[in-house]
């Protein structure tokens, strides 16, 4: 069973692939953080600085992580155990940390969309036309038993894709969920830029602002980047274990790239057009999708509409991203103790459910704080800021130095798929991955 049997699940095509991956990616990272992120880093010199580090490092990480996941066709902990043994599990175990940690609080804020969807008709439209979202937004986070139950509501959603498995669940929700978001961006996206004073958004988005350009918005990009592509807790060697052995990892790993880059992307130009046409305040931080936005939305005519789209599409991120973590834990329980998928679908996802209660408690001050912190800000800090970056550090080092050959045999197929910037890429994985996430993770260690 914990072999790399011919009895392991597989995705059904490169397509299904694509979409499962691109979909752990684009998430709540992509379509909340980014625009936001971006709003508060003076915006298009952010946004170049943003592109050229997830093409350089994040590609690389990306790459190294669905190499070491498909040579093995483990999960994060197995894998590391089988091509590199000694101390090397020990990456994927945080990895799996990581996973329990993230899901418990991604869980809540994705529980929010849902009931977003739902106040979009019953009364956020209202609260918003009065300048009032900000009330009713703390309220509705204050509010214990909502919370918990929306966040029951989207776990249950994420352990059911997972209990159906990698064909039958993942792959096949992902291939409709995606598309389905492409299109629903495109649509709020058309909605934005047609609105009168869309211009001055587009201008603040795109037009690079060079003096905003501190150390502080390259770090504030690297760790986006890193957070927004999935990587470093071993969401991609998962993911690489089931795909077939004929497939070429560079382009997949690229289009999975290009996919999450152009989605965060294209999020902005949903959003700051419309909060500039009704004068909102760009870089209102993380309460510009909750707050601000549904303050614009009330403005515009058919906003409950809109309102209810912009949440959909979020739903649709956030859950085609946290069966993506759902997973690390499930296929390190399935191959390495040998429980059911049905057993640590469900076992592992009522755990992280419970785990993530006191973050869901915490945003209304009914769960106590930790060293100043919500709880859900703190473990958001445990994990995105330090385990994160500590596992990109190590899983370059480990491709670009202790499996070499093995690392170079896997992305060119057995040398049958030449990949030209083979070579650039180990340096990237040797040297400048390892270099760039350490400094970020010394830099952003700020409680
Ligand atoms: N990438 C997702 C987002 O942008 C979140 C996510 C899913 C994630 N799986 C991950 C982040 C693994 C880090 C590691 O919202």
């Amino acid at each position: 069973m914990s072999e790399n049997g011919a009895d392991r699940e597989q995705w059904g095509s490169r397509f299904g692939f694509i979409m499962a991956a691109a979909g752990s990616a684009v998430g709540l990272g992509n379509i909340w953080r980014f625009p936001y992120i971006t709003g508060m880093n003076g915006g298009g010199a952010f946004v170049l600085i943003y592109l050229a580090i997830v093409f350089i490092i994040g590609f690389s990480v990306m790459l190294a992580e669905m190499g070491i996941g498909r040579a093995a066709g483990l999960n994060a902990v197995g894998s590391f155990k089988k091509l590199g043994g000694g101390a090397w599990p020990l990456v994927g175990w945080m990895g799996v940390i990581a996973g329990f940690l993230i899901l418990s609080f991604y869980g809540v804020v994705a529980g929010w969309t849902i009931a977003y969807m739902i106040k979009s008709f019953t009364g956020l439209m209202e609260a918003g036309a009065a300048g009032k979202a900000g009330d009713l937004f703390g309220a509705f986070v204050s509010s214990p038993a909502q919370v918990v139950a929306y966040q029951a509501l989207f776990m249950f959603a994420t352990i059911w894709i997972v209990f159906r498995g990698i064909g039958e669940g993942i792959e096949k929700y992902c291939k409709l969920m995606m598309p389905a978001l492409f299109v629903i961006l495109l649509v709020l996206i058309l909605r934005a830029v047609t609105l009168d004073g869309a211009g001055k958004g587009l201008e603040f988005y795109l037009k690079p602002d060079f003096s905003k350009v501190t150390g502080g918005t390259i770090l504030a990009a690297l760790g986006q980047g890193f957070f927004s592509l999935s990587l470093g807790m071993g969401c991609m060697i998962t993911y690489g274990s089931y795909l077939n052995k004929k497939e070429a990892l560079p382009s997949a790993a690229m289009t999975v790239v290009f996919l999450d880059t152009m989605v965060a992307f294209l999020s902005g130009f949903a959003i700051f057009p419309a909060v500039f046409a009704f004068g909102m305040e760009p870089a209102a931080g993380p309460g510009l999708t909750f707050i601000t936005l549904p303050s614009v939305f009330a403005k515009m005519p058919m906003g409950s509409v809109f309102s209810f789209l912009f949440f959909l599409l979020l739903f649709f991120a956030a859950l085609t991203s946290s069966v993506s973590l759902l997973e690390v834990c499930v296929a390190y329980f399935k191959d390495e103790l040998g429980w059911s998928r049905a057993k640590a679908s469900w076992v592992l996802g009522l755990v992280i459910f419970a785990l993530g209660v006191p973050s869901a408690l915490s945003l209304g001050g009914h769960f106590p704080k930790i060293a100043g912190k919500d709880f859900l800000d703190a473990v958001d800090f445990l994990s995105s800021n330090v385990l994160l970056p500590l596992g990109g550090i190590f899983i370059s080092l480990f491709a670009g130095w202790v499996w070499l050959d093995g690392a170079r045999k896997e992305v060119t197929n057995q040398g049958s798929h030449p990949f030209p910037v083979e070579t650039a890429w180990i340096w990237v994985c040797r040297v400048v991955a390892p270099l760039a996430i350490a400094w970020i993770f010394v830099k952003g260690l700020k409680w």
